[in-house]
């Protein structure tokens, strides 16, 4: 075997877009040796806790891992298993490439975007004050005294941390992924006239290394008018470089524009460690009735292997992807088709053996 690979199945549909995207791995026949690990709730009876140890160990041996959704309990006080894994492992960018799929019909065809998502600040880096708790109360106070701020006393606070370190090195690595695929221009999404001091912050550091990447165009652009312009004229976008919220919603707003969430995947990358997923939750609605759709993940999948420095296998599963789809006969139910995740992962799995002589 030649590579260890740590896989978190996950919850909801997890389990079964990782068995589909296992196979469609399995036959691009690169010698991976999978390392099974358990997170969230799914972890929970055997270990009592959503992120176990022996999981952080496995990604930390492995440094690379495929993992399927985590559902987030809702107002259990837990937080983000996702939001805590990416910040555990410092995996700070994360890459949601979104590409018409042949045989998806859309309104903008040609929809070809890569949203960069910093994925350690912003409103999401977990600093929260509960309504009517005493840390609240300390924090209107200080408030207060420092700088005249009334905050409402029946008010629940989040606060957004940017920084010029956090920025710089998402900047870099945007700009770095640009260079690298040949892609045409960067667009920062911001609100910084409102938000001066940490949206600001971001768009003035991605202004500073942005001239070491003179050959790279770049523009900026309010978020708000990022938003319509991507509904409306989204060829017009190449990558976007977003703080960590933004970038949540627009990859989502991203993965309507060609399809669906069933068609994104996704890494989460950071110095030491890389993380792939696709961009959708555990589907509760559809979770255990074979309906999911594996091709974010199994796509995710292809990633992980360029990551793994096998770009040919890469090709071949995202070939696979294409040629069954154009085919328009086994798709999931989000697509219009009746067949289950499990036909439409044989089915890819098939056509990747099949190319192992080129495609025909
Ligand atoms: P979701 O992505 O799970 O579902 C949104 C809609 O898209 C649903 O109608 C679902 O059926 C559909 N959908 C999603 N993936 C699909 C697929 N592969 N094939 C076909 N249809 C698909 O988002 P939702 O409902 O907001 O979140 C459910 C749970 O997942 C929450 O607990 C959330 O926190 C968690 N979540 C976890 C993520 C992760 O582990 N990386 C990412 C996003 C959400
Ligand atoms: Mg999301």
């Amino acid at each position: 075997m030649s590579h260890r690979v740590t896989i978190i199945p996950g919850d909801g549909i997890g389990p079964e877009v990782a068995a589909a995207a296992r196979l469609v791995l399995d036959a691009a026949d690169v010698g991976i040796e999978w390392i099974e690990r358990l997170a969230g709730s799914a972890a929970l009876p055997e270990h009592g806790e959503l992120m176990p140890s022996e999981t952080l160990d496995a990604i930390r041996s492995t440094r690379v891992a495929i993992k399927g959704p985590l559902t987030t309990p809702v107002g259990t006080g837990f937080r983000s298993v996702n939001v805590a894994l990416r910040r555990g492992l410092d995996l700070f960018g994360a890459v949601r490439p979104a590409r018409a799929l042949p045989g998806v019909r859309l309104r903008h065809p040609g929809v070809d975007l890569v949203v960069i998502r910093e994925n350690t600040e912003d409103l999401y880096a977990g600093i929260e004050f509960e309504k009517g708790s005493p840390e609240a109360a300390a924090l209107r106070a200080e408030l207060k005294a420092l700088a005249g701020y009334d905050l409402p006393p029946d008010g629940g606070f989040t606060v957004k941390p940017i920084s010029v370190s956090g920025t710089r090195r998402i900047v870099r690595f945007a700009f770095e992924y640009a260079r690298a695929n040949g892609r045409r221009k960067v667009t920062v999404g911001h609100k910084a006239n409102v938000m001066r001091y940490s949206d600001g912050l971001f768009l003035k550091t991605t202004a500073e290394e942005s001239r070491d990447f003179a050959d790279v165009p770049w523009e900026e652009i309010q978020i708000d008018h990022l938003a319509s312009r991507l509904a409306k004229d989204p060829d017009r976008f190449d990558v976007l470089l977003l703080p960590n919220l933004y970038g949540d919603i627009l990859s989502d707003v991203c993965a309507g524009l060609v399809g669906g969430l069933g068609l994104i995947p996704g890494a989460n990358i950071g110095w030491e460690y890389a993380v792939f997923e696709p961009v959708h939750g555990s589907a509760p609605d559809i979770a255990g009735q074979g309906k999911a759709n594996p091709i974010a993940m199994i796509l995710s999948g292809a990633m992980l292997l360029r990551h793994l420095g096998e770009p040919t296998a890469a090709e071949n599963v995202e070939w696979a992807v294409d040629e069954v789809l154009g085919r328009d006969e086994v798709r999931t139910p989000d697509l219009g088709g009746t067949a289950t995740t499990m036909q439409v992962g044989e089915e890819i799995a098939l056509s990747v053996t099949a190319w192992e002589h080129g495609p025909s």
